[in-house]
């Protein structure tokens, strides 16, 4: 039988999906990535500038911190600004870089009170400086926390890291006098900026895009992935609460059976 799709059966089975949003307490995504996209749309449907979906973005970002931290992931790893971010007009990205100040000067008191430390990914010495030092003070006077990291993805790059990662490595292997033959994945892992936080388990993406846009291609070999229509500054307790549930419903095989 052919099902008909009517809006208030939709709209009905969305308010279950509310009631029954229970997460469990046992496996759990210890690491989970994002991929905060779709601000600029976002902004654009309400006739916005972009910079206020940015904006919107930067304030979504506390929410989720909570959330995670309530459900006891370990390391939230958001994906802020991409190598390739670059190619941006300059007032955006003049703007973009401003952001993780803006960020910190609003919540850092907060987050210090839940115990979360701040690390980043990415080429970081590149950055302006007064973006490196709001961020690099972030990270000193959070480094003894041991609560959730939230490690921001800074002009990160998957495609860069890995050829600085191979770069680093080989000239290791030179001057120990080591054979290349001898490379295992654990000791490559080592030369990433994750070497410390590990894989993400899980790795969410907003607004509807299916890709991974250079965001950690190596480290996601094994991730499961969760997309919604949402953009980010929509994004909230409720999806991020569904992702973990999907995610607990999920069946890691790793290529076993
Ligand atoms: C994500 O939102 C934030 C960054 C990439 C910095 P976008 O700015 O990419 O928003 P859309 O994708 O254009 O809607
Ligand atoms: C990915 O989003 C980067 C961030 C969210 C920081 P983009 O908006 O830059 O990705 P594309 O260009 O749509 O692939
Ligand atoms: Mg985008």
């Amino acid at each position: 039988m052919r099902r008909i799709k009517l809006p208030f059966l939709k709209r009905k089975s969305r308010n279950t999906d509310q009631i029954n949003n229970i997460v469990k307490s046992d496996n759990l995504p210890k690491h989970v990535a994002i991929i905060m996209d779709g601000n600029g749309r976002w902004a654009n449907q309400r006739g916005l500038p972009r910079f206020a979906g940015h904006k919107e973005g930067m304030d979504n970002v506390k929410k989720i911190v909570k959330v995670a931290n309530k459900h006891h992931v370990k390391v939230l790893t958001l994906y802020a600004f991409s190598t390739e971010n670059w190619k941006r007009p300059k007032p955006e990205i003049d703007y973009l870089m401003k952001l993780p100040i803006e960020f910190l000067n609003t919540y850092l008191p907060e987050l210090i009170e839940e115990n979360v430390r701040v690390q980043t990914i990415g080429e970081f010495d590149v950055l302006p400086a007064h973006t490196k030092k709001a961020v690099q003070s972030a990270k000193d006077r959070t480094k003894d926390n041991n609560g959730l990291i939230l490690n921001i993805a800074l002009n990160y790059g998957s495609r860069f890291e890995i050829v600085q990662g191979i770069k680093e490595m080989v000239h290791d292997f030179d001057q120990k006098g080591e054979s290349i033959d001898n490379l295992t994945e654990e000791m490559f892992s080592e030369y990433l900026y994750t070497k410390k936080l590990g894989d993400p388990d899980l790795l969410i993406r907003t607004s509807g895009e299916i890709r991974l846009s250079n965001f950690l291609l190596w480290q996601s070999a094994y991730t499961e992935f969760w997309f919604t229509d949402s953009f980010w500054p929509d994004f909230n307790e409720y999806l991020f609460e569904k992702a973990l549930i999907d995610y607990q419903n999920r069946k890691r095989r790793y290529g076993g059976i």
